[in-house]
């Protein structure tokens, strides 16, 4: 009996090893700002999934020796390294994912906005390059402020003549990240289980988590609304207060996007059931970007979910309301720098 317990242990051992080193489908992931403090901890979780055959790691330095480290690890993705502008065109033929988490981030007492002048270029830049060398890749944008960077995204991408609204993403995945341990933690629930949408936009009050909409279903006082709701919305600022000074939240950061890349390969490689919540191209309110959750498939976006927004609380109503405005603002900046 005692063999037995041994060899199934030992059995059970190989099979999750596996999971990280048995290649199940061959899809190519571009980061862009990869020696960061994002780009690095996402390019190890990025080579941990067995759907992808090469991370391509692109930044204007330090990137060679995160690629010689990373590709230490006997995970069966390539890794290959690209430096500078001359190299970026290369670093993106053939890719199905590139995830841009390029440019400046937050010191303390900056809003995301404050980082516009800086990351705005970057990012319309890296979206050129993205036009004409793997225009039909899924884009996800993580420099902020993802209000309007994704829409100077969209406009790069309309100038170029390769627009796809259904694969370009403003990724929001730690608004529900947060969002679902903050509940989890709050009311005692296994995290697994926890699954609260988040709307809106991607900054301070635009962050609307839908905590009536939670799943599994639970019943919140109005304190426990507000005190949760303002903690999910001043998350980004708790990160960045307690590096003082060293930026804002990268490992969290990765862990999410890393999430939103699996999600969106899992979609590519056909699987029918993948919802995420991310800021795209919307028709469910009158604002023509806004986050919400979206059925992920192989061409990109399949639907949007409007039921997430039908029958709010007053609260959640009112504060859709107040942000409005102001997300609108964030976007038309965006759409005007191109
Ligand atoms: P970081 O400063 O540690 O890293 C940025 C990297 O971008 C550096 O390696 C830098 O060399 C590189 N870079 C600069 N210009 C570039 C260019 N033209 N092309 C390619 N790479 C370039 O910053 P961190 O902490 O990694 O944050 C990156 C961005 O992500 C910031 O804009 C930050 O605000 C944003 N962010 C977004 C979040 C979200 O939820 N969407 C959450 C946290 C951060």
């Amino acid at each position: 009996a005692l063999q037995r317990s041994v060899a199934n242990k030992a059995q059970k051992q190989s099979q999750r090893l596996q999971y990280h080193l048995q290649p199940r489908a061959s899809f190519k992931v571009a980061i862009l700002g990869a020696a960061g403090g994002i780009g690095q901890p996402l390019s190890l979780l990025i080579k941990m999934s067995p759907l992808v055959s090469a991370l391509h790691l692109y930044d204007i330095a330090n990137v060679k020796g995160v690629a010689a480290d990373l590709s230490h690890c006997n995970t069966p993705s390539q890794v290959l390294d690209f430096t500078g502008a001359s190299e970026l065109p290369n670093s993106l033929k053939g890719v199905n994912v590139v995830v841009i988490p390029a440019g400046a981030s937050r010191k303390p007492g900056m809003t995301r906005d404050d980082l516009f002048n800086i990351n705005a270029n970057i990012v319309m830049n890296s979206v050129e390059a993205i036009a004409d060398n793997c225009p039909d890749a899924f884009i996800h944008i993580i420099s902020n402020p993802v209000n309007s960077t994704v829409p100077i995204a969209a406009e790069v991408l309309k100038q170029k003549g390769v627009y796809d609204p259904k694969k370009l993403f403003g990724v929001t995945t730690l608004d529900v990240v947060r969002a679902n341990t903050f509940v989890a933690q709050k009311k005692n629930l296994k995290l697994i289980d926890v699954d609260v949408p988040v709307i809106g936009g991607h900054a301070g009050i635009m962050i609307l988590p839908l905590l009536s909409k939670t799943r599994p279903s639970v019943s919140f006082t109005d304190e426990e609304v507000e005190e949760l709701t303002v903690r999910i919305q001043n998350a980004g600022t708790e990160v960045v207060e307690a590096k003082a000074g060293a930026g804002s939240a990268t490992l969290s950061m990765a862990y999410a996007a890393a999430r939103f890349v699996e999600s969106s390969l899992r979609a590519l490689d056909g699987d029918g059931d993948v919802y995420e919540c991310s800021f795209v191209q919307s028709d469910l309110t009158e604002l023509p970007f806004f986050a919400s959750r979206v059925k992920l498939g192989r061409k990109g976006i399949e639907a949007l979910i409007p039921s997430d927004l039908q029958g709010l609380t007053e609260y959640e109503q009112k504060a859709l309301d107040v942000l409005k405005p102001e997300l609108k603002a964030s976007i038309e900046k965006g759409c005007q720098f191109c």
